[in-house]
């Protein structure tokens, strides 16, 4: 992504434009054993979903599900853009996930769960038991009251009674939000407050890397939050990471705190009919960070949703039932849900779930699971493959696994670990897809249909099937593919997975994701509302996207998206911290991390304690996820004339970067004192551009 001196001359670019510059890569070829196989073997495949077939083409997803009713209207868009997909039909989610695979792998593990102490027994659940279980769960949150519509906050970690939990709430229609566990109390509080659930579901503990973490006393801080906030919680129901014993040193608070185990007691072997809910009702939010510091709930669809994971799961993850499959996301982001959860289950997979860090205790775990399990489809993110490599290169060969296809996603993958992949993890015989999307859009958006299409590294290929993406640039002209230049990459038509709306904002989600280049805002037609997906993105001549990363004020820390504005506002809890600015920096194996740069209040001398208590108020407010690389205390920012602090000379200087022009700055001598402070006297800056994500970054002002 970097460009060189020497190529910068040759592609003219305008200021709505970035211009790109990189070595073509080369393709890789599916293997004839992979193609045989393969559930999506078409290789018409696109055109059958061309925007000439839309919207008639997706009922082919919608066919993959059982359905109650069928449904009269394939696409309504009544309400543009808000997208009623198979209107009419009714459905329940955990029936096409559990019920109906009893007849025929009914004693087939639908989970297989690997805890984290290496001593400790995987735990298989086969169809059955988990039927069992979401059962007696559904009976309990029904017999407390809870129904289709209500909302319920779940803060669980990677465990299979969250499964069990969030298919125990769809069976019923109640809304599930679970919060990733590794958030910290504070952010779960203010989305219990931003979702209006009454009720929290939590566990007591589980394992993270070596350690047995309390996790109960996060409850405690997200339900004072909820409440500081106006949301009274007014019950927390606790899981036991060991069933029958406390995992936790957070007392229990009578009248509020329920263990769940204790209260399952009364419902066994209870059955409760799975609820004929309307295609378009709601199966979950999911929150990501926005550029304000409010949480952003993503709103998914029952009917839409479920079957765009369902078919994305088949014809791209090619899972088959037979298959093992193995997904190390956290079931707490949206790619655990849709490629953990509901993908897989609907297709009766035998889906891994595992506790714990993919390095504990050293870098063969990964490769001596997919070994003991039999593991033949595996899928994770670039930082996990850049972690593994950096810490492992050769453990791969040390075990005996065969995967048939890999996957990876969450940020760009830098085409020399896209190769470790491939050589050494996938031992050249496994396919990858790079799948490009978002929470916002339930599945994948940018991919290869593995049997079909050639890959090549660092690009995750062309639109999914029906998923028609253009690039534009910032005056809404499109970007021609084979030009070099870069835009803004946007989805012309809308597809059943797309998020329904920001829970309880519906005017963000028209700003957010559609006000750039609607022309019409009273249209009904969709082709009116292509939808902005905030990545910078560059076609090449074969037509595959690249995509260079976010455009907006959020960090992508390995593969998970951060507010800015959450961030800096973190700080400005620290009560000496006057202003807080956040850039992302490179990091060799998380993609990008936070770097803080604070001003003091005046009067205030600036200490490690300060520091300290930044770092700290980080890991408090959103979870050590947001943990910056450095904080430094600045006598000033840099600020432009009218005041606004120019983050992007601070990530410049992060980035060990020139910082270019800054004669035009209100106070430019403090640059000089911050790059220092930062690089030292013996500065090693280079001028190679910023990575476009971090340059359009520093733009927002
Ligand atoms: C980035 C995760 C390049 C992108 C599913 C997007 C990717 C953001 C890829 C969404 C990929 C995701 N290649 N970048 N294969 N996949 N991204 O909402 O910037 O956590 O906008 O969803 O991750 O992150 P989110």
């Amino acid at each position: 992504m970097a460009k060189t001196t020497e190529t910068r001359e040759l592609t003219e670019v305008s200021e709505a434009q970035i211009a790109v510059h990189w070595k073509e890569e080369g393709y890789y070829q599916p293997s004839e054993k992979f193609k045989a196989q393969a559930n999506m073997r078409d290789p018409r495949i696109l055109e059958k979903f061309g925007l000439d077939r839309f919207p008639d083409c997706f009922r082919e997803y919608a066919d993959m599900l059982t359905w109650f009713e069928p449904y009269h209207t394939v696409l309504d868009t009544s309400d543009a853009p808000f997208w009623k997909w198979f209107v009419g039909g009714r459905l329940n989610a955990s029936y096409n996930c559990v019920d109906r695979h009893l007849e025929q792998y009914r004693n087939k593990a639908a989970l297989i769960f690997v805890p984290e102490p290496e001593a400790e027994p995987d735990v298989a659940i086969k169809y059955q038991e988990l039927y069992t279980s979401v059962n007696e769960v559904a009976a309990l949150l029904r017999d407390m009251g809870l129904k289709a519509g209500d909302r319920v906050t779940l803060h669980m970690p990677m465990v299979p009674e969250l499964p069990i939990t969030m298919l125990a709430c769809a069976r019923l229609g109640i809304i599930h939000s679970q919060v990733f566990g590794g958030f910290s109390g504070q952010a779960c509080g203010s989305r219990i407050h931003d979702s209006g659930s009454h009720v929290l579901i939590t566990m007591d503990g589980y394992w993270r890397n070596g350690a047995l973490i309390d996790h109960k006393a996060n409850a405690d801080i997200a339900v004072r939050t909820a409440q500081d906030l106006g949301q009274h919680v007014e019950k927390v129901l606790v899981w036991q990471r060991y069933p029958g014993a406390y995992s936790a040193q957070t007392p229990m608070v009578p009248g509020r705190d329920f263990f769940v185990n204790d209260l399952l007691k009364d419902h066994k072997g209870k059955k409760v009919e799975p609820v004929a809910l309307p295609s378009e009702a709601a199966l979950f939010l999911m929150y990501s960070s926005g550029t304000t510091g409010k949480p952003k709930g993503a709103q998914h669809s029952i009917g839409g949703y479920l079957s765009y994971v369902t078919a994305t799961s088949k014809w791209i993850l090619d899972i088959h039932p037979e298959d093992t499959y193995w997904c190390m996301a956290d079931i707490g982001w949206i790619t655990g849900h849709s490629y953990i959860v509901y993908g897989p289950l609907a297709n009766a997979a035998t889906s891994v779930l595992y506790e714990g860090v993919p390095t504990f205790p050293d870098a063969g775990r990964p490769w001596r699971i997919a070994e003991r399990l039999g593991v033949n489809i595996f899928h994770t993110a670039p930082t996990a493959v850049r972690m593994l490599r950096k810490l492992g290169p050769q453990e791969p060969r040390k075990y005996k696994y065969h995967f048939k296809s890999m996957t990876t996603v969450g940020e760009p993958i830098e085409p020399e670990a896209w190769r470790w992949y491939y050589d050494e993890v996938g031992k050249r015989e496994a396919v990858i897809t790079d799948t490009w999307w978002l929470t916002e859009t339930g599945g994948f958006l940018g991919t290869t249909v593995p049997a079909i299409h050639a890959m090549k590294p660092g690009s995750c290929g062309p639109g999914a099937p029906g998923i028609h993406p253009v690039v534009y640039d910032e005056t809404g002209a499109e970007v021609p593919k084979g030009s070099g230049k870069a835009g803004n990459i946007c989805i012309r038509n809308p597809w059943p997975g797309i998020m329904q709306t920001i829970w309880g904002d519906r005017d963000r989600y028209i700003k957010t994701y559609f006000a750039k280049y609607n022309k019409s805002p009273r249209s009904k037609d969709w082709r009116d509302w292509p939808f902005m997906c905030g990545d910078g993105a560059v076609q090449a001549a074969d037509g595959y996207f690249r995509i260079l990363g976010r455009i907006d004020d959020v960090i992508n820390v390995a593969g998970h998206r951060l507010g800015t504005k959450e961030i800096e506002s973190a700080c400005l809890t620290v009560p000496e911290v006057a202003e807080a600015a956040v850039v992302p920096v490179q990091d060799e194996v998380k993609g990008r991390v936070p770097e803080v740069y604070i001003a003091v209040k005046p009067g205030v001398q600036p200490s490690q304690d300060i520091i300290d208590r930044v770092v700290k108020a980080n890991e408090e407010v959103i979870g050590k996820i947001a943990r910056p690389k450095h904080v430094y205390i600045v006598p000033d920012m840099p600020k432009t004339r009218s005041g606004k602090i120019m983050r992007r000379v601070l990530a410049a200087i992060s980035n060990r970067r020139d910082v270019g022009d800054v004669t035009t700055l209100a106070n430019p001598d403090v640059v000089e004192q911050i790059r220092t402070m930062v690089q030292g006297t013996q500065a090693t800056t280079t001028h190679e551009e910023l990575p476009e994500d971090i340059a359009k970054f520093g733009q927002v002002e």
